[in-house]
């Protein structure tokens, strides 16, 4: 059994992780909750039965039997309570973003070293099976000729209840909490294509008062990949998709909007006329907490390290740098 505590009893600890730890509870025990909002960390305790709520992260840390924690606080706090988590010798899964700068990013990979505790970012796509599926397809070497990543999002977090507001800054809402996600599942992609990172920045763009951010970014050939979110009122849904053009055929996936459970992402490949389609209700999410799980108590390798989260950063922090 893992002894837990989360950190931020936000919209996404309330929609998916703490139903999820509930959901399986044959493996991580929830035993304390932290956020500074009373009402916030009172009303996480009540419904999912958790004994101990905190003001904050170092209490819950200070009052030790924990294992590990789940950060869900907002980005800018990230850093610090990972370190703070890393110092009182508890293994972290944390929240995208890692962070928010490469120096911190470097602090945590130290850190992470030096204490040979997990640290494992919350990339639940890449527990998809419907990422996995396109992974599993893509020939080791194939040329690819352009890459587009489109999320469009109608504020989704509005309407489930979620403040919406993120730290209000363009770099750390749009470009590391919401493009991110789409650069860390193409970045998977060109590793597995046999494309070398880092790649270099064309464009930037930030638009609309950081409602829409977008990017190109050279890949090998001369190619181009596309990269754009847009938080679009009128959308009425919420859209992420992954397209991904190589020599020998067209995959897509559409994954769906991030605080909906059991809802399937879709893999789409087409070739020589052919579409084939994948998905799965196994969910990402629940997938993600399944390998924290076995890094934690079997001491498997994790899949979303922090130099991963760091090679993200770096492309977008890069990206926004580019912004004209
Ligand atoms: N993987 C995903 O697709 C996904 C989806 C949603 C959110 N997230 C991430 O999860 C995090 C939280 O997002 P959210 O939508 O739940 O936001 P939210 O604003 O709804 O919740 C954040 C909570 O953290 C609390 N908080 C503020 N400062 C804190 C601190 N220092 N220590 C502990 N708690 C603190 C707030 O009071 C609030 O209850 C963000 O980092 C976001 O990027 C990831």
């Amino acid at each position: 059994m893992v002894r837990i505590g989360v950190v931020g009893a936000g919209l996404v600890a309330h929609a998916v992780h703490l139903p999820l730890l509930r959901e399986l509870d044959d493996r991580f025990d929830v035993v304390a909750v932290a956020d500074p909002r009373p009402e916030s960390r009172a009303d996480a305790a009540r419904r999912f039965g958790v004994p101990h709520a905190y003001a904050d992260h170092r209490e819950l840390l200070a009052a030790g039997a924990l294992d590990a924690v789940l950060i869900c606080s907002p980005n800018g706090t990230h850093a610090g309570a990972v370190l703070d988590a890393l110092d009182a010798g508890v293994h972290v899964l944390v929240e995208k973003p890692l962070c928010l700068t490469l120096a911190d990013a470097d602090r945590i990979v130290a850190a992470r070293d030096r204490t040979g505790l997990t640290v494992q970012v919350g990339y639940m796509k890449r527990f998809d099976p419907a990422y996995e599926a396109l992974l599993a397809d893509l020939p080791a070497s194939v040329a690819i000729r352009h890459v587009a990543t489109t999320t469009y999002d109608p504020e989704l977090s509005r309407h489930f209840g979620g403040s919406g507001a993120g730290d209000g800054d363009p770099f750390s809402d749009a470009f590391l909490g919401a493009l991110i996600h789409d650069v860390n599942a193409v970045h998977g992609v060109l590793e597995r294509a046999g494309v070398a990172l880092p790649l270099d920045v064309v464009d930037g763009g930030c638009a609309a008062n950081g409602r829409t951010a977008t990017g190109v970014v050279a890949l090998p050939g001369g190619a181009r990949w596309t990269l754009a979110w847009l938080l679009l009122p009128g959308a009425g849904e919420f859209r992420e998709e992954v397209a991904v053009y190589a020599e020998d055929a067209i995959r897509t996936l559409v994954f769906p909007a991030p605080y909906v459970l059991r809802a399937p992402a879709v893999y789409r490949c087409g070739a020589g006329g052919v579409r084939r389609s994948f998905r799965s209700w196994e969910e990402a999410y629940a997938r993600q907490l399944l390998h924290f799980h076995a890094c934690v108590s079997e001491g498997r390798a994790c899949r979303t390290p922090p130099e991963q989260a760091r090679a993200d950063i770096e492309l977008l922090t890069r990206i926004f740098a580019a912004v004209r």
